[in-house]
């Protein structure tokens, strides 16, 4: 098995990093268009190889796509990142140009790849990949709600005081700070809603926490966080090579599921060897309905910038 990483940053070496650390494939591929970084990052990883023990062979490439040739998955998170006070919104315009022009390099070697989207404004992106490449829908996963979800479950830990790993949770919607939302009605710990140990003032603190996830650590670190976004990319990586069939939240596109079409979002997937493979659609109440179309809505109005680019 074979993947690509594009994108040397932070996100991307990270991710390389989980991948190589589970020994997903035998070889992976690290591209950057910077001159150097990402064979400097490859080594530096491959260097790590004898100390913790993987056989994952690491290849860095400064924007050679024939490296990169018979690649059973690629992730992108090539684009700029946020900086403070940013949103992700704001990258549209830079990152629209990049995504298109990756997703084409990366098709001309990798033609039958699965291709999972990390770069901002996640959702417009990942909606682009589809468009401008007319791949089958399920070869396009746009990573966001996986790293929302993470994030929702870190919250709640820290106010039930228990494992992450214990915590069934999910975030549907946009990866935007006022798009995405944080079922919190539906999460449990072990089987038991999590509803049943937290306050209403707990439970709202903790769905805005969530929501404002990525804008904190931006605002802590300087730049966008890189450690749950890139084990975020992994996971799904993971669980297409192993035929996993998990279950995570990502953004693909809608053909009537939640009531919406014709945009990518984030729901309910299965993903394994052929993508993301089957939406799970079930019935949201009518608030958390209403805050799914707005998101949509909020969504598509960005989509519509991508016609003006
Ligand atoms: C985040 O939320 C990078 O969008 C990513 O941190």
């Amino acid at each position: 098995m074979k993947v690509t990483v594009v994108g040397a940053g932070a996100v991307g070496a990270t991710c390389a990093d989980n991948i190589a650390r589970k020994e997903l494939c035998s070889e992976l591929v690290l591209l950057d268009i910077k001159e150097g970084i990402a064979e400097g990052k490859a080594q530096d990883m491959m260097q790590t190889a004898a100390l913790l023990g993987f056989d994952t062979k690491i290849v860095g490439s400064t924007n050679d796509y024939s490296k990169t040739a018979d690649s059973d998955v690629v992730v992108i998170t090539s684009g700029l990142p946020r900086k403070p006070g940013m949103t992700r919104e704001e990258l549209i315009g830079v990152n629209a140009g990049i995504v298109k022009s990756v997703c084409e390099n990366i098709l001309k070697y990798s033609p039958d790849a699965i291709i999972i989207i990390i770069s901002n404004p996640m959702d417009t992106m990942t909606y682009l990949a589809l468009t401008s490449t007319g791949l089958p829908k399920n070869r396009i996963i746009g990573m966001g709600g996986t790293l929302d979800s993470s994030r929702f479950k870190y919250q709640l830990s820290q106010h039930l005081n228990c494992s992450p790993a214990d915590l069934n949770a999910v975030v549907v919607g946009g990866h935007g700070d006022t798009t995405m939302i944080p079922l919190i009605r539906l999460a449990t710990w072990n089987s038991v809603p999590v509803t049943k140990f937290l306050s209403a003032e707990q439970q709202e603190k903790i769905v805005k926490d969530t929501m404002v996830g990525g804008a904190t650590l931006t605002a802590l670190i300087g730049t966008s966080a890189w450690y749950a976004p890139g084990a975020s990319g992994a996971a799904l990586v993971e669980s297409i090579l192993r035929d996993e069939k998990k279950l995570f939240t990502c953004c693909v596109a809608l053909d009537g599921e939640y009531g919406q079409k014709d945009i990518c979002l984030g729901v309910p997937v299965t993903i394994g060897r052929n993508g993301w493979e089957k939406i799970v659609d079930f019935e949201l109440n009518a608030d958390e309905q209403a805050a799914f179309d707005k998101s949509a809505a909020a969504v598509r109005s960005m989509n519509d910038v991508l016609k003006t680019l």
